[in-house]
């Protein structure tokens, strides 16, 4: 056979040996680097790198708990130039996971609870809170035009109304207004039957100083006990009354305001 080869083929023959040979080498040395990495053990890191596992061990927080610096970091260089993972490897089927440049807002992944919540930021909110988000679209208020971080700079912080507002009355506090003002849909005013008196007066002066002067069984009674409902809400006598005296009487008389005078300063 050999005797039969001429040099050319000899030295095509050479150099498809050589290749093999190569590929080879290259193959076991490759295999060796990847028993290299993985032999590059947890404890390893911090021999080169010292901020980042003190970083971990402190704010690590579930990428501490639940994932090893070599879940993520799966290569490293020389070995490898794929070192750094994209977060979808491991959260992904979610709106949330599709948000952009998570990096934005999870500014460390090796912290990852440490929030940057600058900017204006709204949508990215509704991934997991819809409520608010459907509350600004169903209702129109000046908080509807602003964005969630305008209020909630600092993620789970609720802010308080003095922050930006004077109160009607003084004494009151941020509790008192959300029993009328819903924060996300403000003007949607309904307030519970037991709102007291001194919520509404400061508004309506005049009604409050005749309620107070009555001396009929309506006197005790808060405002939002008659009216009820949203603000602002008229009752009827008859809702609570129906019609108490002769059918002649009401028939000729239908205004019951005509003898009684005024709600907030009956005539009996
Ligand atoms: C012997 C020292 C040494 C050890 C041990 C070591 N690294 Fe590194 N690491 C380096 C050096 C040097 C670089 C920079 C290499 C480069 O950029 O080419 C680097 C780069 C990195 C990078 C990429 C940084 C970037 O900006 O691209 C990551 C991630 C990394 N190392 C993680 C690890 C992890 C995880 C471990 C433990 C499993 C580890 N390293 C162990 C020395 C080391
Ligand atoms: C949940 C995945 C995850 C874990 C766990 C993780 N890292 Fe990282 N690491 C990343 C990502 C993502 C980046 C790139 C950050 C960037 O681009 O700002 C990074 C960047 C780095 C860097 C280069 C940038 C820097 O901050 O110095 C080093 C070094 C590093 N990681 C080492 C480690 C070590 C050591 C551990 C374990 C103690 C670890 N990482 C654990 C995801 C992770
Ligand atoms: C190797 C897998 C892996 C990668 C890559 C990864 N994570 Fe995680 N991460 C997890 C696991 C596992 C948990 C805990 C279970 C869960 O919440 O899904 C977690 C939890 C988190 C948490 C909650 C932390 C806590 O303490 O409650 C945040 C925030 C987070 N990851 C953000 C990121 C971001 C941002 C990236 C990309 C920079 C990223 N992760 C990359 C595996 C990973
Ligand atoms: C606009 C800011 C923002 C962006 C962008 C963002 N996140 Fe988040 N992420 C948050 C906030 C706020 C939380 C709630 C933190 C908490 O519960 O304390 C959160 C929580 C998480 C959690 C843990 C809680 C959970 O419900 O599982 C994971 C995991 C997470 N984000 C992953 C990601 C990934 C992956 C990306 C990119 C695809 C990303 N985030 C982009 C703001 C953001
Ligand atoms: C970070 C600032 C900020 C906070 C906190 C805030 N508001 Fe406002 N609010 C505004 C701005 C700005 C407007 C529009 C201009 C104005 O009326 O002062 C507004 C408008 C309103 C309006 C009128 C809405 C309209 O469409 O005319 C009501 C009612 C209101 N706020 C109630 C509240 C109540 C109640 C709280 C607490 C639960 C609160 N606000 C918290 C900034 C804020
Ligand atoms: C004008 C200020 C303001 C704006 C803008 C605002 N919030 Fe709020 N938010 C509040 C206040 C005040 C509370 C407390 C309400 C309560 O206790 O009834 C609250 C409560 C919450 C809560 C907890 C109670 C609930 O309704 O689930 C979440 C979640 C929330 N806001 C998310 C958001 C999101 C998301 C946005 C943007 C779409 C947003 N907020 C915009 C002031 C605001
Ligand atoms: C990945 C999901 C996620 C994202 C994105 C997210 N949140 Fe939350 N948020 C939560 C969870 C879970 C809680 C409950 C945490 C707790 O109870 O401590 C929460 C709590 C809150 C609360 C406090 C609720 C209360 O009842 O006290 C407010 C306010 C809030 N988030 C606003 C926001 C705003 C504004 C954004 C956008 C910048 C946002 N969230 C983005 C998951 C998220
Ligand atoms: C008893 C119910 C009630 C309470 C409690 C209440 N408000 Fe109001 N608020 C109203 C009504 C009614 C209006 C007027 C609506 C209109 O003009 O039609 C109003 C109007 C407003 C406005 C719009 C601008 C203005 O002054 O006319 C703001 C801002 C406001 N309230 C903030 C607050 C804040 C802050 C608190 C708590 C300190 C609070 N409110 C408590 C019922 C209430
Ligand atoms: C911040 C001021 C403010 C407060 C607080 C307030 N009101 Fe009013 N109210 C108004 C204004 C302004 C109007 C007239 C404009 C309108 O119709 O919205 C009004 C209208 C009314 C009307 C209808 C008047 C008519 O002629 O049709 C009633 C009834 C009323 N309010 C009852 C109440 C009650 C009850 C409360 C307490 C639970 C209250 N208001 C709290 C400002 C206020
Ligand atoms: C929300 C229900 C409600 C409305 C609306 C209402 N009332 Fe009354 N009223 C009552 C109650 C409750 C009493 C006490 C009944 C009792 O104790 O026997 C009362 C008592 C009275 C009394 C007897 C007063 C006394 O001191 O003995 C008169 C008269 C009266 N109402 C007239 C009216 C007139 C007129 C109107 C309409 C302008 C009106 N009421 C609207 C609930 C209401
Ligand atoms: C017993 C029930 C009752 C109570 C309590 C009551 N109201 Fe009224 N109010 C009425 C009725 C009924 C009318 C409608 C009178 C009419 O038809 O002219 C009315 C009318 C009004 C009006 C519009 C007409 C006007 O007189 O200005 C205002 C404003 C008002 N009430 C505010 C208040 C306030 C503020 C309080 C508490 C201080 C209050 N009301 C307590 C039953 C009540
Ligand atoms: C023609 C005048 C007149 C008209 C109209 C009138 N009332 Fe009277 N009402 C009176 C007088 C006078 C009394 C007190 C006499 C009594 O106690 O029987 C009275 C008493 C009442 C009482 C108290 C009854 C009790 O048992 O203490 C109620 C409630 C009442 N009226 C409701 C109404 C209602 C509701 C209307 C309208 C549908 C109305 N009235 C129309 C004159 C009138």
């Amino acid at each position: 056979m050999v005797k039969m080869m001429g040099k050319k083929e000899f030295s095509l023959v050479g150099i498809i040996c050589m290749a093999v040979a190569g590929v080879f080498i290259l193959t076991v040395f490759a295999h060796e680097a990847k028993a290299e990495l993985a032999s590059l053990e947890l404890g390893d890191c911090v021999k080169c790198h010292q901020d980042v596992p003190a970083t971990v061990e402190s704010n690590g927080g579930m990428h501490k708990t639940a994932v090893t610096c070599l879940d993520c970091h799966q290569e490293h260089p020389p070995w490898g130039e794929d070192v750094i993972p994209q977060c979808s490897m491991c959260h992904e089927g979610r709106s949330h996971f599709e948000l952009e440049n998570c990096l934005s807002c999870h500014s460390n992944p090796h912290e990852p609870l440490a929030l940057n919540l600058t900017g204006d930021i709204k949508e990215p909110c509704l991934t997991c809170h819809e409520g608010p988000g459907q509350d600004f679209a169903n209702y129109e208020s000046a908080h509807a035009e602003q964005s969630c971080t305008f209020c909630h700079e600092v993620h789970g912080q609720i802010p308080d109304c003095s922050m930006c507002h004077e109160p009607h009355a003084e004494g009151q506090v941020t509790s008192d207004c959300l029993g009328c003002h819903p924060a996300h849909h403000p003007l949607q005013i309904n307030p519970a039957m037991t709102t007291p008196r001194a919520a509404c007066v400061p508004c309506h002066e005049e009604v409050g100083t005749q309620l107070e002067k009555t001396v009929t069984k309506h006197q005790s009674f808060t405002c939002a006990f008659c009216h009820r409902g949203e603000h602002p809400n008229v009752p009827q006598c008859q809702t609570c009354h129906g019609e108490p005296h002769s059918q002649v009487m009401h028939q000729k008389m239908p205004n019951c305001l005509d003898c009684h005078m005024d709600p907030h300063f009956l005539v009996k």
